[in-house]
């Protein structure tokens, strides 16, 4: 059994990665609106990815005979100003994710649930990759700046993204 605050804490971050993906969907939606396929690619895999995420929680909490809430799934934005502007919003969400899971892993020490510590280690290590690969997509991103043949050279960069590579 987990502890009721445990039970609502990962509840709470079951929300925020299908919110993630919810993101990402919006962001491939985007991206294929503006034809750059590569990135509206990358983002799809993304929002796959985090709802993988959302399904490792909820297996969690039912394998520990928790009661499983799904919370409403808030709205994502549904444009940005440009694809940096998306892409910065992409790596600033990905860094509340992590505060989020860094609160819930001081929850499990708190509450010397050690099975819990041990299953968020793999968030924990997860978000590293998460902060590294947003960050670098920013910052090529950034780098290419206005320069069309440069975004359209990164876009077919990231159409060879593969499910479970980042
Ligand atoms: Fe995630
Ligand atoms: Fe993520």
């Amino acid at each position: 059994m987990i502890s009721k605050k445990i039970e609502k804490a990962i509840n709470k971050q079951m929300n925020l990665e299908a919110f993630s993906a919810y993101i990402y969907l919006s962001m491939a939606a985007y991206f294929e609106g503006l034809n750059l396929e590569g990135f509206s690619h990358w983002m799809r895999l993304q929002a796959e990815e985090e709802l993988g995420h959302a399904m490792r929680l909820f297996k969690y909490v039912l394998e520990r005979d928790g009661n499983v809430e799904l919370l409403p799934i808030k709205a994502p934005p549904a444009t940005w100003k440009s694809p940096l502007d998306a892409c910065q919003h992409a790596l600033k969400h990905e860094r509340v994710n992590t505060k989020q899971i860094n609160d819930l892993m001081d929850l499990s020490f708190k509450e010397v649930d050690h099975a819990t510590r041990i299953f968020l280690q793999w968030f924990v290590a997860e978000q590293v990759e998460e902060e590294s690969s947003a960050t670098k997509l920013a910052e090529k991103v950034r780098l290419a700046g206005k320069d069309g043949a440069a975004i359209l050279v990164l876009d077919q960069e990231l159409l060879k993204r593969q499910l479970g590579a980042s």
